[in-house]
Formats: structure tokens, sequence, C-alpha cells
């Protein structure tokens, strides 16, 4: 039991370690100690308790091991704290980043056989719809470092170097195990430099795919797009799975408005949480992610305590707008010869 109070203390898991302390305080009570129950009791309802949620929820310091020298420019860790139960999600996709998890976790099971868990990962899909929160919540899941790379950012920083910068990163992925979020990937297939620049890009797009299929490291290795059809068969043969974010759907917008204000505030009993999500049609999770942030931010404002309909509709409303404004403007010549 101590073993499993530490574990989730270490875990950031408040849920099991309320659990297991008054499990704890049930043992001391029938030994006959009523006064460590009691107190472990007392102890324990001071305790804040976030669910699913960050609102409140203390944080708690982790030593960062940074990589040095050149990588420090490139590679930066984070220890993120995200969980899969805090995200929303179809269930496909669900079912599908709940098996990459339980095959991490039976790696050692698998070694004897000579299995590996998969670990190379495309994740495609729309902005705002989980991919970066995926990669978070896999290190998270599996308290592993999470190392982002902005492959744009070392394209235009490094170009004539990109190759050698990238086999340093695969290097640290051997040495470092971690997760490995090459965010934006396909930045490499779009990049805008001059003409003498495509050739180059060619060549590291060639190194990126060869580096990934040549890795043989614990290492995680996410790639993240917007773009599917930017994206060839020869690049896809080269990950353990494709998951796909596609924009949420009507139950899942509720699902998400719900889950995001359950457990912060009262909610007025009368919102209509199907009309609400009628009219987020369209929007990704980051929208409602911030819609429902204008909603709550407005509500203290007013002073008040309780979420109204009118309030989310509102906020909802201008994300709405927002989006197609943002789409009026995307839809340049450029885009649609
Ligand atoms: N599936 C999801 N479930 C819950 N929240 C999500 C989900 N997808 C996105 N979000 C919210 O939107 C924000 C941005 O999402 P992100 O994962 O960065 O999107 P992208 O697909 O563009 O990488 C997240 O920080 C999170 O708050
Ligand atoms: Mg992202």
């Amino acid at each position: 039991m101590l073993l499993a109070l530490v574990r989730a203390k270490v875990e950031d898991d408040t849920d099991a370690f309320k659990k297991i302390t008054l499990q704890i305080a049930a043992q001391e009570a029938s030994a006959g100690h009523a006064r460590v129950a009691d107190e472990l009791r007392i102890l324990i309802d001071k305790v804040q308790f976030a669910k699913g949620q960050r609102v409140g929820r203390v944080p708690t310091v982790v030593p960062i091991s940074q990589p040095g020298g050149e990588l420090s420019t490139i590679l930066q860790a984070t220890y993120p704290k995200d969980r899969l139960r805090d995200m929303v999600l179809d269930e496909r996709t669900h079912r599908t980043l709940s098996r990459i998890l339980r095959e991490q976790r039976s790696h050692h099971v698998f070694a004897s056989y000579g299995l590996r868990p998969r670990r190379k990962f495309m994740l495609v899909g729309p902005p705002g719809c989980g991919k970066t929160s995926t990669a978070k919540m896999l290190a998270g899941e599996l308290s592993l470092p999470l190392f982002v790379v902005r492959l744009e950012g070392l394209l235009s920083r490094y170009l004539g170097e990109t190759s050698a910068r990238l086999s340093v990163i695969f290097d640290a992925m051997k040495n470092t195990v971690g997760v490995y979020l090459f965010d934006e990937f396909d930045s490499i297939g779009t990049f805008r430099g001059d003409t003498r620049d495509i050739g180059e890009v060619r060549r590291v797009l060639s190194t990126f795919l060869q580096l990934i299929e040549n890795d043989e490291s614990d290492s995680i290795i996410v790639a993240a797009t917007n773009h599917q059809h930017m994206l060839d068969e020869a690049l896809f043969r080269r990950f353990d799975d494709v998951v796909e974010f596609p924009l949420p759907t009507h139950h899942l917008l509720e699902e998400f408005l719900k889950k995001r204000l359950e457990y912060v505030v009262t909610s007025d009993t009368r919102i209509s949480w199907n009309k609400l999500a009628s009219e987020s049609k369209g929007l990704s999770y980051a929208d409602m992610e911030r819609a429902s942030g204008d909603a709550l931010k407005t509500m203290l404002m007013n002073e008040s305590k309780i979420i109204t309909e009118e309030l989310l509709q509102e906020a909802i409303e201008e994300r709405v707008l927002i989006h197609q404004k943002i789409l009026s403007n995307t839809t340049t010549p450029r885009d649609n010869k």
C-alpha cells in the first residue's frame, strides 16, 4: 500500500492517492487505531481534487534533464502530466491510443518473445483536434520526457545542415528514451525557400524517412501533420500506425463541453448541450476550449458563479465567426489553383 501510495504521488494521480489513503484509514480503523484513521481522513479532505482538468491542480516540481551541447538549441525536454482520460476522442482513435499505451507497458513481456511495441506514429488531422495533446499524453501516461522538434524551425535556421542536425536528434533517441514529436512535420514538404533550396528540402525529407526506418531505439516517434494529402505512400509505410484526429462530431462536441465545465463550475441546469453542440458544428476542440474559457471569464467578470447557456452561446458564436473570417482569408488564389 505504501508502494501504491508513493506511486500515486509520483504519477500525480490524485484520485488514486485519495483512494489508497482512505483504504489505509479503513485498515487502521479496523486495527483499533481510530485516531490515526481519523487524522488520515481529515488530511485527505484538505487535498484539492482536480478531476479531469488542470484548474487547481498542485504542480509538482520535476527535475528536467535538458540535452546539452548543440542539441539544446533544437530539443527541449518537458515532462507533461497529460492523461488519456482527459482527452475527448471518437471510439476508434481512443481504442488505437489505448492499444499503443498497453503495448508500451508490455514491452518487457514482449522482449522475451522477440516482439517490440509499436512506437512510430503518424498523427493526421485538422488543427486543434488533439495531435500535440496526444504526444503529451503519451509522455504523461508513460512517464517519459517529451522532446518537441519543430522541423520548420530546423529547416529555416540550419538549411544546408538540416540532415546532419536530424541525425543528431536520432542519436539522442537512442541515449534518452522519450517521446520525440516532429510537429508540423509537413513543413518539410511545403517549405517555401527559394528554388535553390528545393534540392536540399528533398534531401532532408529522404534523410528523415531513412532515419525513421532505421531507428531501433526504444523512443516513441510521433510525426504530426495537418495535411494528409501532401504525404505520399512511401511516407506512411515508415510508421507502425497512422492515427486520425478528425473534427469532433456532434456527440463529441457535447461531451467536450460538459467535461470541460462540469468540474469547474455549476452549470445552469436548463442548458441544452445538444443545441450548443449544433451551434458549434465545424469547430475544433481547441476552439471549444477557447469558447468555454471565454464564457467562464465573462461569468467571473459578471461576478457570477453559474455558467449559463447564453454565455456559452455567445462565446461559441464568436469562435464560429472567427473561423469564417480565417477561412475566407486563407482561400487565396494560390491555394485555389
Ligand atoms: N481530443 C481532444 N480532447 C480534449 N481536448 C483537446 C482535444 N484536442 C484538442 N484539445 C484542446 O485543444 C488544444 C489544442 O490541441 P492540440 O492537441 O494542440 O491540437 P493539434 O491537433 O493542432 O496539435 C489542447 O491544448 C486541448 O486543450
Ligand atoms: Mg499541434
